[in-house]
């Protein structure tokens, strides 16, 4: 199959030195996309700034700063891909203005008006008109499973996967990973903590039989 891939944070520039971030590493998505390439499929990364070496063996891959970069580099890779895992830390908003020179430290205060991101998960559906298995992550503090069932169906996601970043052992900046993945078709499961490459094997074999599923719904409507 032909799977793509975002990881990583986005940064969203403030001034030439300055930008907003997060804390997330790309650990995740490199190993989803390692996994894919050891398990023979094509693989397609789009990755947000990261100390990670380039996995070898893809098919095509993007270096991108900010979130307008990544949803365009994902909007002109995403067709023709059987799934697409949105593992990125998306910036859900950036500073409206991008200031040319840097800002100077004239005030006692400085106030930074900041505006949405483009939805890149979001989009997936509605505006690339994907129509291959859609895979989104969610990271929450609170409320894990309601807000899970509530994300997989605005975005048109066939499966959701959860990590609880408010623990410190596990997510963000660790090597291990423990997630709960809600699926389209109401099933829940959980994947015990683990390496996060031993997870993203267990996620690509998930993603495989997905795509097997829905392949096999498609030749049943024709
Ligand atoms: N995502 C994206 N583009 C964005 C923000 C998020 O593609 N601008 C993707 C992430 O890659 C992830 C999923 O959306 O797969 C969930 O991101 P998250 O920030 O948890 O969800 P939001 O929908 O932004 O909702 P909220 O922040 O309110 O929880």
């Amino acid at each position: 199959m032909r799977l793509l891939v975002t990881a990583g944070p986005t940064r969203e520039a403030i001034d030439p030195v300055r930008f907003l971030t997060n804390r997330s590493s790309g650990k995740m998505g490199y190993a989803i996309a390692e996994a894919a390439v050891d398990r023979g499929h094509e693989v397609v990364l789009v990755s947000g700034p990261v100390n990670l070496a380039t996995p070898e063996g893809l098919t095509d891959g993007a270096a991108v700063e900010s979130a307008r970069d990544m949803f365009e580099a994902v909007r002109d890779r995403i067709d023709g891909c059987d799934a697409a895992i949105f593992c990125a830390a998306v910036a859900d908003y950036r500073p409206v203005k991008f200031q040319e020179e840097k800002i100077k430290k004239t005030g006692d205060s400085l106030t930074l008006e900041l505006e949405k991101t483009e939805d890149i998960l979001g989009s997936a559906r509605p505006i690339f008109g994907f129509e291959g298995v859609l895979v989104g992550f969610a990271a929450e503090t609170n409320n894990l499973e309601e807000f899970a069932w509530a994300k997989l169906e605005k975005k048109g996601c066939d499966l959701l996967v959860a990590n609880d970043v408010s623990r410190r052992d596990i997510g963000f900046d660790s090597d291990r990973n423990e997630v709960r993945l809600f699926f389209a078709n109401g099933r829940r499961q959980s994947l015990p903590a683990a390496s996060k490459s031993a997870l993203g094997a267990q996620l690509v074999e998930i993603v495989e039989t997905l795509v097997a599923e829905r392949g096999r719904n498609d030749g049943m409507m024709e």
